[in-house]
């Protein structure tokens, strides 16, 4: 098989690229990323050489560039992976959500129907659901659950899922789309809550903690999200929503002290500070389909899952250092320096 993944120098993606060519050296993947500032090559550079991986620098919007991708390569798959994905970011900028995540879908659709694909693959978000309250543990997302965004980040993934499922009814493009809840795990850009946190605390620097550090998130090692996407594309029926998640809810409170535990430093770093707009309280997945129909379910539990991303990130201290010297001081400033 022939498989684009696009932003597969990305966190997930990146995953994704070294899990698939471990468990099928015979596929060949195509990466297609625009190496933004989340767009990492040092996460790839162990397959570079591999002759079962293409890299091509481009960005999913590109329609010229993108048709003559697919014109070239005739690929049998394609998984969508590329996105702007922070949703602090999506507060402050807005417009290259909609370009990247919206715009950028279509565009790969396009040339879906143009070249014909066996199977177009949309990795989505459980955010596009919106969010649970607080009060109502017995409440979980569906995939029946209505859209429902809050950020435009959300709002443009949610757009971009419309899109897939136009395409399909439509145009009769077999494709499908998993909803995932948060994951950790190594190459996570250290903007998200886990490796912000860690990267903080091993530099003995303050932790922002959003309000009261209440809201809760449903935590899945990164790994298991591959294993789920691998499985919908080759089991899932085309046409569907499948949600994927591990029943690991933690309040952001938990989780930064159990980070400030493993690493011995004191729950004295961490600063509440204003909260961020429209944020959403609770995300909870029900996972029951994808269990039952693929036998999808977690594999490594937050326990240790916690464990080996906190040994990553030490072993890796090049990795994410080389990351926060850079423009990303910037970014820092402008989004917690008056907090
Ligand atoms: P990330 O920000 O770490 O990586 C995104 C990658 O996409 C980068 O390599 C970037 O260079 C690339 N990219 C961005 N815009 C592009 C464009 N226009 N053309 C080509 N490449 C482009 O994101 P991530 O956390 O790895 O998320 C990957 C996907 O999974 C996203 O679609 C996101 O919405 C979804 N998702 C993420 C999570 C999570 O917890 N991180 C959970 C559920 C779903
Ligand atoms: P994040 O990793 O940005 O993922 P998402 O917002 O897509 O769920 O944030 C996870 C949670 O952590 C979210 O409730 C916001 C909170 N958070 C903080 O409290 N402080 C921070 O510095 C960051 C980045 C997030």
């Amino acid at each position: 098989m022939k498989i684009i993944v696009t932003g597969g120098a990305g966190f997930i993606g990146a995953n994704f690229v070294h899990y698939m060519l471990e468990e099928y050296p015979d596929d060949h993947i195509i990466c297609l990323d625009k190496l933004t500032y989340a767009g990492n090559i040092e996460n790839l550079e162990s397959v570079m050489d591999n002759e079962k991986f293409t890299f091509i620098k481009g960005d999913i919007a590109d329609r010229l560039l993108v048709d003559k991708l697919f014109r070239d390569e005739k690929p049998d798959v394609v998984i969508n992976f590329a996105a702007e994905s922070h949703v602090d970011r999506s507060v402050t900028d807005p417009d290259i959500f909609l370009q990247s995540n919206i715009i950028g879908t279509g565009v790969l659709l396009d040339a879906c129907r143009e070249y014909g694909i066996k199977r177009f693959h949309q990795v989505s978000t459980d955010e596009v659901y919106g969010d649970l309250p607080l009060d109502r543990p017995d409440l979980f997302f569906t995939e029946d659950t209505p859209i429902h965004t809050s950020s435009p980040y959300s709002a443009s993934k949610a757009s971009a899922d419309l899109l897939v499922q136009a395409y399909h009814r439509t145009f009769g493009l077999p494709v499908t789309i998993s909803r995932c809840s948060n994951n950790y795990g190594p190459y996570q850009f250290p903007e998200k809550l886990i490796p912000l946190m860690i990267a903080n605390a091993l530099n003995d620097k303050e932790l922002p903690v959003y309000s009261k550090g209440e809201n809760v998130r449903d935590w899945l090692y990164v790994k298991d999200h591959c294993i789920a996407i691998d499985l919908i594309v080759r089991k899932g029926t085309v046409g569907e929503v499948y949600n994927v998640g591990g029943h690991n809810e933690k309040t952001n409170l938990e989780v930064v002290k159990i980070i400030l535990k493993e690493l011995g430093k004191s729950e004295d770093l961490i600063k509440f500070v204003a909260d961020r707009p429209g944020h959403d309280r609770r995300y909870a997945i029900d996972p029951t389909k994808i269990g039952n129909e693929l036998g999808w379910e977690p594999t490594t539990l937050f326990d240790e899952g916690i464990k080996k991303t906190i040994g990553w990130y030490l072993d890796n201290r090049s990795w994410w250092e080389n990351i926060i010297s850079g423009e990303y001081q910037n970014y820092y400033e402008k989004m917690y320096g008056n907090r």
